[in-house]
């Protein structure tokens, strides 16, 4: 029986020994993992920093003015200058509309809705006073 036992010992400590060491590997590998993976992944859209006339307006304008600008008023709203773009901004219709909330009229009309890229903007430029840079 005394014969048996120390083998028996020997295998439980090089499993264990294999155990630990195997732990240790993996820990390696997730302190090597690349924190910015070279696609770039989540910079792909850069919401910092929104401007009204560099990022907002060609969003507004492109998805917009057929019906609240140059001149019309859909539904009395006028989105064509900064002016009545704050205005619909500080109500919190803006985001609502364009994020398709329950009970607005969801934005663009009849359209697709904005890319979550360009609400994410919108919002952002929003969150940060909507100025009229
Ligand atoms: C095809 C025409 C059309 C387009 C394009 C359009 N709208 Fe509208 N919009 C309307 C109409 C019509 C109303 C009035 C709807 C109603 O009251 O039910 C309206 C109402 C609104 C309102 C007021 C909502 C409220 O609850 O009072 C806002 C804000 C608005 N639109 C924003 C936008 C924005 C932002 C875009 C572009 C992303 C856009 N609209 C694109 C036709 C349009």
């Amino acid at each position: 029986m005394k014969k048996l036992l120390f083998p028996l010992f020997a295998i439980a400590i090089a499993c264990t020994t294999t155990i630990v060491s195997c732990s240790k590997d993996n820990e390696q590998d997730i302190t090597n993992n690349n924190p910015n993976p070279p696609d770039g992944g989540n910079n792909s859209c850069d919401t910092a920093n929104m401007q009204y006339t560099r990022d907002v307006l060609p969003i507004i304008s492109g998805s917009c003015y057929s019906c609240h600008g140059n001149g019309n008023v859909s539904g009395g709203v006028s989105l064509g200058n900064y002016a009545g773009l704050k205005t619909q901004a500080d109500n919190g219709n803006l985001l609502h509309v364009i994020n398709h909330d329950a009970g607005y009229p969801a934005m663009p009309q009849g359209g697709s809705k904005l890319s979550d890229c360009n609400i994410n903007k919108i919002r952002s430029w929003i969150n940060h006073g909507a100025l009229n840079n």
